[in-house]
Parts: structure tokens; C-alpha cells; sequence
């Protein structure tokens, strides 16, 4: 039978290589999983994947140009808990994260760790509690926008603090902890995808975990909540996205592709080594990104209008 040019195109899929859109800056702990998933990606599908960072908005310009892109399986797109944070941060966004997007799966989730620039004078969170009541607002604290997680743990700490801190946006992680370890700014809650040999080496400080239990990579590392913030707990998830109206049969390729970049030694390694966990099976697959997503979206939308502190 003769195949019509839409499903000859789905045939042929992919012809040409397919771009990959990051929300946050390059050498970022998005980006970083991103170029580490890409290359594996392009093996099983016989293209490149090229990483395009779209950056600024706390990822949700990026978000804004995967909802309008065209939906021919050409461009996919790598988000983190932002896609379900944002829409509580804005007033009006132009895409719903629940009706814009096609889902491919979940991808791995990432711990966090509030760290202060070396000569920050604090030594360990207790220090830090009594630096903060002493200095207020003097104190900066970075992050990469309204919607990126780096903003949500700095709101969540600042609210379960009780103070405002100077808070500086920048365009993704990268190059907030370029500033920290340069000491032109004092606080930073950050992936550790990156962060694990500063920690260690001593270029930073680490003042606490944002999971329940220590991270086996920094083991002397307390978490933020045997410290006193009782149950403050922030894993960045990540899900693999794109356009809505993508075809079944191009998105079952992304899915098997993804798969099986997640299965590749090289890439199980890397995530390991920076304590970042790759999801289950089941989680992996179209309806187990949409439902999470879902338990998310109703999960921070409380949280974050409760927490209600500006920037
Ligand atoms: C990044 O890749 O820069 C981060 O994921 C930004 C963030 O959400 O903190």
C-alpha cells in the first residue's frame, strides 16, 4: 500500500538529526545529563543529538519553544521538576505542562546540597542558622530563576528560615557555582551533578543534604533535616519531553532510545559517581513521566503559594 507523506515521514523518522532542548545553561547539571544521554540517544537512532540550550525564565522560555515547536519527533526536550513548579511562579504561562507536551519517560533523579563560597564564615549549618539571623539580607544568595530548582530550595530554605536573603538570578546553575567558587556570592542550593569534588576538595562549603538520608559520596555531609528542617526534602526528577502531537510510533522510538542510553555503562557510571539515581523501569515510560507529573503539579502548587516569598 502507498503510504501518505505524514506516514512516510513517521517511516522514515529519523532522517536528520534531532535537537535536544536544555532550559538552563551550558556545563549545568541539566545540560550535563543532557550531553551524557545524548550521545547513546543518537546511537540507537542512527542520528545526532545536538544539545541546544535554551536559556533564561527559570526554564520556561525553553518550555514556551518545545510547546510551539513543530511535533515532527525533530525536537525533544529534557526538563526537570521546573515543568511541574513553574506554572505555581508565574502568573500566566503560555503552555500547561499537562496538555502541551507528549511524555517519553522519566530520567533520574538528583539530590541537592545548600553550599556556601569558602570563605563564607559559617563552618556548618548551626554557624550558618546564626550568620543568617545576624546578617539578614547582606547575604546573597544565587539561583537560575523562578522555576529552576536551585530557586526552590532557596524559597523553601528561606521560608523555613524565616528571612529574606538577597536572592541573584542567573541563566542556569553553571554559572551561579562559577560565582560561588569565585566568592562573588555567598549561597547556593545546587544539584550534584556537578558539586560532589568541590565538596570534597574543600572549594566549598556544604552546609546540609536535601534528601532524608546522607549521600553516600559525601557521607560526612548531615541532611538538612537531622539539622533541625525536618522533612525538607527536594529530588529533582527529570522527564524527557515533546510537542504534543508527536506520532505513537516516534514517540515509542524515543522511549526505546532513551531506554537504552539509560542502560549504557558509561552513562550509569557518570550518574552514580554524582549520587544521582536512574529511575525504575516503570517509571521510564510515557504514562509513568505523565503521572508523576501530575502527583507533582498538585504537590508544589500548595507548597510554593504557602511559601510565598518574592523573587
Ligand atoms: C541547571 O541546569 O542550571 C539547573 O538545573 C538549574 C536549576 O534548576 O537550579
Amino acid at each position: 500500500a502507498l503510504l501518505s507523506g505524514n506516514a512516510m515521514a513517521e517511516k522514515d523518522w529519523p532522517s536528520k538529526s534531532i535537537t535536544l532542548v536544555v532550559p538552563f545553561a551550558a556545563g549545568g547539571p541539566t545540560d550535563t545529563v543532557a550531553r551524557l544521554i545524548a550521545v547513546p540517544m543518537g546511537q540507537a537512532l542512527g542520528q545526532t543529538v545536538v544539545v541546544e540550550n535554551v536559556n533564561g525564565a527559570g526554564g520556561t522560555i525553553a518550555s514556551t519553544k518545545v510547546a510551539r515547536a513543530a511535533p515532527d519527533g525533530y525536537t525533544i526536550y529534557l526538563h526537570h521538576m521546573g515543568m511541574a513548579t513553574a506554572n505555581a511562579l508565574y502568573d500566566k504561562l503560555p503552555y500547561d505542562p499537562m496538555t502541551s507536551f507528549e511524555y517519553i519517560g522519566q530520567v533520574a533523579d538528583v539530590p541537592m546540597v545548600l553550599l556556601g563560597k569558602k570563605d563564607l564564615p559559617p563552618n556548618n549549618f548551626k554557624e550558618l542558622e546564626a550568620y543568617i539571623k545576624a546578617n539578614g539580607s547582606k547575604i546573597t544568595m544565587a539561583n537560575a530563576g523562578p522555576g529552576a530548582v536551585s530557586q526552590l530550595c532557596g524559597l523553601l530554605f528561606q521560608s523555613r528560615m524565616g528571612v529574606k536573603l538577597t536572592n541573584i538570578p542567573y541563566k542556569g546553575t553553571g554559572p551561579a557555582l562559577t560565582d560561588l567558587l569565585g566568592g562573588q556570592v555567598d549561597l547556593l542550593c545546587d544539584q550534584t551533578t556537578q558539586t560532589i569534588p568541590y565538596i570534597k576538595d574543600g572549594r566549598v562549603k556544604a552546609y546540609g543534604t536535601t534528601t532524608m538520608k546522607r549521600l553516600p559520596a559525601i557521607a560526612n555531609v548531615p541532611t538538612l533535616d537531622e539539622q533541625g528542617l525536618k522533612g525538607f526534602e527536594v529530588k529533582v526528577w527529570h522527564g524527557m519531553y515533546t510537542p504534543k502531537g508527536v506520532p505513537k510510533p516516534i514517540l515509542d522510538k524515543l522511549n526505546a532510545a532513551l531506554k537504552k542510553s539509560l542502560n549504557s555503562p558509561d552513562v550509569k557510571k557518570r550518574l552514580e559517581d554524582a549520587n544521582i539515581d536512574i529511575v525504575s523501569p516503570d517509571k521510564m515510560t510515557p504514562n509513568g513521566l505523565k503521572t508523576h507529573l501530575e502527583a507533582e503539579v498538585n504537590k508544589w502548587g500548595p507548597i510554593i503559594r504557602k511559601a510565598n516569598i518574592p523573587d
